[in-house]
């Protein structure tokens, strides 16, 4: 007799190609933390870049805000998934290259990945 065979099903289709998640978190007792360092300007910047490009949507790109993702000694941070890559940017044209290079054509941006070892 031979054991039923249980089969692990297929991925589904992400429903974006890429989300984007950006720490705008904000603390007052003096810790450091993303919105310090311009985070809320590198949400807005990135919003504006995926729609002027033409990738927001269903099957496209999602940009979400996000509380504190823990690793706030490397902010102001994102992390793109499903990849789980992690990026630590510093200004506009730094949110530009991510959406031109990452997000629109799929090839991640090396000088911004966050080094594996900064956590909170
Ligand atoms: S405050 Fe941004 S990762 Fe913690």
């Amino acid at each position: 007799m031979t054991e039923p065979t249980q089969t692990i099903p297929e991925p589904a289709k992400p429903y974006y190609a890429h989300h984007i998640f950006f720490c705008l978190n904000e603390r007052k007792n003096g810790e450091a933390s993303c919105s310090q360092h311009n985070a809320q300007a590198g949400f807005d910047r990135c919003k504006q870049q995926v729609r002027a490009a033409g990738l927001a949507g269903v099957g496209q790109v999602r940009v979400n805000k996000a509380g504190c993702l823990d690793r706030c000694a490397a902010g102001p941070v994102a992390v793109v998934y499903p990849e789980g890559v992690w990026y630590s940017y510093v200004d506009e044209h730094d949110i530009d290259e991510i959406v031109e290079s990452h997000l629109k054509n799929g090839k991640v941006v090396e000088r911004l990945v966050t080094p594996a070892h900064l956590g909170r």
